[in-house]
């Protein structure tokens, strides 16, 4: 038996023709109803963990063996700009041996069905490799390096990995790696809240919610009734979270996917 709308028939009531008909729009509302779900995907470090990439905060993080006062501050860049550009160039380095995992795919995998945007923290451009066509990078992207004078003179890193000291722009300014220090603002938070204010499901993955104002992207949803999904095998901060929240204990690689499939089908009915 189909339902359409409200309206339960059967192919005995029908004819052929007119009952091929009806099952075609009925598939077609399904798929449009499907495709107006608007899913914001909200990823840190821990969606690149699977990938070989070190998280943060995690025991064996970055920011525990390196302070950030040293790499990843503007005082920094300005009193010791080779130890920045030196860790930025290994970052860089490091993530062109790395690949997607299981969970930027099946992040990606889901535009066939619904309206996806990623709103990541991450620098790394694996969301994009997999093959997701809308990302928002709240941190800026270690791909890219950036006048020091003008941030709006972006240039794309095409081949290799190493910023050399003394790269300037046309501006004639230093370069700089086009990431946001602590202690600057985000340029791309307002863009992010915009999104994640249309969403009618909330997704986030791999991510500690410590570091703001990145973390209060959860509470810019559109009101209280929006679903949001955390798969992250930590304990995130989620103590302010007033929408209906399932926290999936599992790794990106492995909980992403299973969400996925599982929102997949309950979209379907
Ligand atoms: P954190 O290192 O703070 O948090 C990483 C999160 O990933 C934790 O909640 C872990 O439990 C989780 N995690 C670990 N392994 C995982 C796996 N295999 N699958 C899924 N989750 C896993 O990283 P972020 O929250 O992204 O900013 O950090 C936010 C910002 O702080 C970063 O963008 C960066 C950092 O300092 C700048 O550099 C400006």
């Amino acid at each position: 038996m189909l339902y359409l709308g409200n309206v339960a028939f059967t192919s005995r009531f029908l004819s052929e023709q007119a009952y091929n008909t009806q099952k075609k729009l009925y598939i077609w509302e399904k798929f449009m109803t499907m495709a107006k779900k608007k899913i914001v995907v909200f990823t840190g470090a821990g969606v690149s963990a699977d990938s070989g990439i070190a998280t943060f905060r995690d025991a064996d993080g970055l920011w525990a063996n390196y302070r950030i006062e040293e790499v990843c501050t503007p005082e920094a860049l300005k009193n010791n700009r080779a130890k920045v550009i030196e860790f930025y160039n290994l970052r860089r380095k490091e993530s062109l041996t790395k690949r997607p995992n299981a969970g930027h795919l099946a992040i990606a995998s889901m535009q066939e069905w619904v309206d996806v945007v990623v709103v990541t923290q991450n620098v790394d451009n694996l969301h994009e490799q997999a093959g997701s066509s809308r990302v928002v990078h709240l941190h800026g992207e270690l791909m890219k390096l950036r006048s020091e004078r003008n941030p709006d003179l972006i240039y794309d890193i095409n081949d290799g990995w190493e910023q050399s000291l003394d790269e300037r722009g046309e501006d004639g300014a230093l370069l700089r790696p086009h990431i946001v220090f602590f202690g600057e603002s985000v340029p791309m938070f307002d863009t992010a809240c915009k999104i994640v204010a249309n969403a009618d499901i909330l997704i986030v993955v791999g991510t500690s919610l410590a570091v703001y104002p990145a973390a209060a992207l959860v509470y810019y949803v559109r009101d209280r009734q929006v679903p949001i999904y955390l798969v992250d095998p930590g304990n995130p901060d989620t103590a302010m979270i007033r929408n209906p929240l399932t926290h999936i204990k599992e790794r990106g690689a492995v909980g992403v996917p299973q969400l996925v499939e599982q929102l997949r089908h309950e979209l379907a009915e």
